[in-house]
């Protein structure tokens, strides 16, 4: 049986994810492990907070705490917008607090020399005399000279999306007191990512199907591929191995380089935590195993390229990635999410306004899948009125009060003389049904809502046309059937959408009078032939409520003049 391993992109623990982030990397991968486990595929979902590098440094020092401090708040905080958004990983560790990570990224550091895949070398560095230390990467910032873009940061330009070195940056600066820092001497270690590109990694990658924006951006990289400094002059970070160190001092890995051990070394901890400390073993080696990284186009390099190298290098029988699923950005009514600038919704309170479930909707169905694409509040609006309250829940509201007040409360009993009418009619006359799970697998998000809201419609057209208001005035038993037909498929909804909205889903199944998760009911066979029904018959309802809220035009207009008012 094939296993699925399915990572997200740890975020950086300096700050709080936005839309962005959880349309990038989270949201689409928690709907495909619901989805595929609802198939029964056996699926461990990875993630935790990227807790190291100057990112993190930066910013614990700008806020005067501690590293360990800083990045356990933020930690809590994200954590805290996944638990709001249903977001389930099977861990969420982080990478300066699991317990296995410092030593198992030693290991990979130890491996790769051992492989003949590091260099060590001496070279001239930015150093900065008022700080005392080495600039890397984010510590200094410069003009691009890619594309002239200021300011570019150290280790990569944010316009052009070029790797730099911060030798290369014009004008450089230091970012923490501005001066202008002069060259010194230090020793690094380097990823000879030629000579791993000519081992096997420059095969497997052209051997794979990739996405259009990962197969161009990628096949650059390789073409051009020079060795890569992975250690850093830095007093946070996991130290590189001391036998290898010898007499220089003060070298912590590339946070790069740490960073995506973390999939690996967290499911460790994931194992030991469940007493199978052995057990990660058969997702990171196994045969079988299909590796699944979630990302943003940012990290498009690292995690189709760079971490593929050294997992190769390493020579312990890892998997390689099966797919890199690359979102692109998601901005906010046509501009870039930054929190700095107030061009943003905090995602601290919107939950007490919004429902999660509608807004994970709603974000899938406006995915940045192909191109870039935004959050806009009309647009959620017309999501949540039109799509969700007016086609799912309006439907299930109907129907089931229809049962309630005219049928005891019951799903009314399907005559035999009816079926094989009314099978006709909604399995074919009304609409054809499509799987959402095959688009789900196919990475295509915005595709999957569809279908659903189009798999319900059916059930909307085959009410208006069998017309059971009218019915149960001239035909009462025909119009049980016709009502025990739509409850049939509003139990196929509430399977259909339990990967996008677990807790209406939940809802929906217990209205329907079922016991139990509805996820543990598994995914439905389109429907079609006889076998369809779950012969619900008599079948007590639940209590009966509303699913969805809508939003009215006086909350959207308020929300864009409140974005408008604090953005600077
Ligand atoms: N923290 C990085 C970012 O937010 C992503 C790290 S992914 C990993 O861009 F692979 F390194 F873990
Ligand atoms: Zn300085």
């Amino acid at each position: 049986m094939t296993r699925t391993l399915v990572t997200s992109a740890l975020p950086y623990a300096n700050g709080p994810i936005h839309f962005g982030h959880v349309i990038g990397a989270y949201l689409p991968a928690d709907v495909y492990v619901r989805c595929l486990r609802m198939q029964g595929d056996e699926v461990r979902f990875v993630c935790g907070t990227d807790e190291h590098g100057v990112a993190i440094t930066i910013g614990a020092e700008a806020a005067g705490k501690s590293y360990p401090d800083y990045v356990a708040g933020w930690h809590a905080v994200i954590q805290g917008t996944f638990d709001a958004l249903g977001i389930e990983f099977d861990i969420f560790s982080g990478t300066s607090t699991c317990r296995h990570h410092a030593e198992l990224s030693r290991d990979f550091f130890r491996d790769l020399d051992a492989g003949g895949y590091l260099i060590k070398e001496a070279s001239e560095q930015l150093f900065c005399v008022p700080c005392d230390r080495f600039l890397a990467d984010r510590y200094v910032v410069g003009t691009c000279p890619k594309c002239g873009h200021s300011p570019a940061r150290g280790d990569e330009c944010p316009a052009c999306g070029e790797w730099l070195d911060p030798l290369e940056l014009v004008e450089p600066a230091c970012k923490v007191c501005g001066s202008e820092p002069e060259r010194r001497s230090t020793t690094h270690w380097y990823l000879d990512l030629p000579k791993l590109r000519d081992a096997r990694i420059g095969e497997w990658f052209q051997s794979k199907t990739w996405k259009p924006n990962v197969q161009a951006f990628v096949r650059g990289l390789l073409a051009d591929l020079d060795k890569r400094p992975i250690t850093r002059d830095m007093k946070w970070g996991v130290p590189v191995p001391e036998e290898l160190a010898g007499d220089e001092e003060g070298k912590v890995l590339y946070v790069w380089f740490d960073a995506p051990i973390g999939y690996i070394s967290f499911l460790k901890e994931w194992a030991e935590d469940i007493g199978e400390p052995d057990a990660w073993e058969a997702w990171w080696k196994g045969e079988d195993t299909e590796l699944v990284h979630f990302i943003g186009k940012d990290n498009i390099p690292f995690h189709c390229l760079v971490f593929p190298s050294m997992l190769h290098g390493v020579g312990k029988g890892y998997v390689l990635p099966e797919a890199v699923p690359a979102m692109e950005f998601y901005n906010l009514q046509g501009r870039k999410f930054n929190t700095s600038t107030g061009w943003q919704i905090p995602l601290d309170t919107f939950f007490e306004t919004y429902d999660a479930d509608s807004t994970r909707f709603y974000l899938l169905s406006s995915a940045p899948e192909t191109s870039d694409s935004d959050w806009r509040w009309e647009d959620f609006q017309a999501c949540v009125n039109a799509g969700l309250a007016d086609t799912i829940g309006n439907l299930a509201t109907r129907v089931l009060r229809f049962c309630d007040k005219h049928f005891d409360g019951k799903v009314p009993p399907l005559q035999e003389a009816h079926r094989s009418e009314l099978d006709a009619a909604i399995l074919t006359e009304c609409g054809e049904a499509s799987d959402p799970a095959a688009s789900i697998r196919r990475f295509r998000f915005r595709e999957a809502t569809s279908a659903l809201l189009a798999n319900a419609a059916i059930a909307n057209v085959y009410i208006d046309r069998t017309a059971p208001w009218a019915l149960r005035k001239t035909d009462l038993e025909r119009c049980g059937s016709v009502l025990n037909t739509a409850c049939e498929w509003l139990l196929l909804v509430a399977r259909w959408m339990a990967p996008f909205m677990p807790t209406k889903a939940q809802s929906l199944w217990v209205m329907l009078g079922q016991e139990g998760p509805v996820e543990a009911a598994g995914w439905p066979e389109l429907p079609s032939g006889a076998g369809w029904r779950q012969e619900l018959g008599g079948t007590q309802l639940g209590e009966i409520e509303g699913l969805f809220a809508k939003l009215d035009d006086a909350t959207v207009a308020a929300e864009l003049a409140k974005l408008e008012a604090q953005a600077q």
